[in-house]
């Protein structure tokens, strides 16, 4: 799974749990942290394993372009592209993976199916469907992961579904039920995912009782 947050502290903590392969940001996740994109992207890095997305912005072929270029320009290795899936964006994603080198390229702003279709057929490495924007727009995520999966599989696409946009931990489990191979999270369903208020209280109890029986040891000879 993947964090989707540009806050340092949250990234630090999501880390610390070993199970993170990167970290999605998008233009409103750096707008929170106030900093220039260069500057965060590279306190990401540092303070991260794996893949860092980075969105390129722009609403013409040209300016997703010359976003894009400005973001591989960063140097690193560990930087991936996030592109949106509409025509110009399409437009730049062919240009970039018929170059040698093609960057990484995650399609994002994923609503229907026949959005993820292009996306496979463009040679993209991730789609971002959007899960809790979807159910918000009355359109089924589910049913849209699932048909993608079966599309891609079917058709041996290597493209991923890096599921995003979510409101709780159980739009997670069901969109990874429905298909999807990732997704990324933010700070709070993780944190929610990692602690139940069940097993806080069954642990407690553990721990008291532990505590109890180190007490009554001390009154007790060797
Ligand atoms: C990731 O690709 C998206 O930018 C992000 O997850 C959107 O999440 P939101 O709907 O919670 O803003």
């Amino acid at each position: 799974m993947f964090i989707d947050s540009a806050n340092l502290d949250e990234i630090r903590e999501g880390f610390s749990l070993g199970l993170l392969k990167g970290v999605t940001t998008n233009p409103s996740i750096l707008l929170k942290e106030g900093k220039r994109r260069g500057v965060i992207v590279k306190e990401i890095l540092d303070n991260s394993e794996g893949i860092v997305f980075v969105q390129a912005t722009g609403s013409s072929y040209e300016e997703i372009y010359a976003d894009c270029q400005e973001i591989l320009a960063y140097g690193n290795k560990r930087i991936a592209l996030k592109i949106p899936a509409n025509i110009p964006g399409f437009q730049v994603i062919n240009r970039l993976k018929n170059q040698n080198n093609a960057p990484i390229i995650l399609a994002t702003a994923i609503f229907s199916v026949d959005q993820s279709l292009l996306c496979g057929l463009a040679g993209c490495d991730y789609i971002a469907p959007y899960v809790n924007r979807m159910a918000n727009n009355n359109i089924n995520p589910y049913e849209v992961v699932n048909k993608t999966r079966k599309i891609y599989d079917d058709r041996g696409f290597s493209t991923k579904i890096l599921a995003a946009s979510f409101k709780n931990t159980n739009q997670v489990v069901d969109i990874f039920t429905a298909g999807a191979h990732t997704a990324t999270v933010s700070s709070d369903v993780l944190r929610s995912m990692a602690s139940k208020e069940l097993a806080s209280a069954s642990i407690s109890g553990f721990n008291r009782d532990w505590y109890e029986l180190q007490s009554r040891l001390e009154f007790v000879k060797e």
